[in-house]
């Protein structure tokens, strides 16, 4: 079974096509930082001040390994800062790359606290652009996220894999 790997910037909108996708595949559907925070009783905020970043990648690269049997998998924004991350989706299935602007990532993360990671002006904008091309290198399908709608970013999702 190929599976579906959704990657992005946070605030892509990984989440919300998991669960659209899920709907129009009849087929299960995994947030990797839902089942991090399940798994560990844990908000992802928490995780980060307990074990800080390098503790979180931890848990996220076991955590993605244990999907197996998960045909839609919604990653968080950073899956792509470890290579054995990468490589497993590539071998496992196909990764599926959620493009949105900076200005559309900064519109939906307004106000948002409960991302460690987006914090600071200079440092959000250098972790964006930094990210957007690791993105882009291991992506199998791209997505424009600010030309199409939801039901759009399915259909053509669903015409690529
Ligand atoms: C992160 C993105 C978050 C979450 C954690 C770290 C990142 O997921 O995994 O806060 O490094 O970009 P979302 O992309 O779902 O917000």
């Amino acid at each position: 079974m190929q599976i579906i790997y959704l990657i992005g910037f946070m605030g892509s909108g990984k989440t919300t096509v998991g669960r659209a996708l899920s709907e129009a595949m009849q087929e299960q559907a995994v947030d990797i930082d839902v089942e991090i925070e399940s798994r560990l009783g844990k908000k992802i905020v928490d995780i980060f001040q307990d074990e800080g970043e390098c503790g979180f990648r931890i848990h996220e690269t076991a955590t993605l390994r244990s999907l197996q049997h998960i045909p839609i998998i919604s990653t968080g924004g950073g899956i792509v800062e470890r290579q054995e991350n990468i490589t497993y989706m590539k071998e496992t299935g196909v990764i599926v790359y959620l493009k949105a602007s900076y200005e559309l990532i900064v519109k939906r993360l307004s106000g948002d606290s409960s991302r460690p990671l987006w914090q600071g002006n200079q440092e959000k904008r250098a972790l964006y652009q930094r990210r957007i091309t690791m993105y882009a290198a291991c992506a199998d399908v791209t997505v424009d996220c600010n030309k199409l709608t939801l039901e759009e970013q399915v259909d053509f999702i669903l015409s690529q894999v």
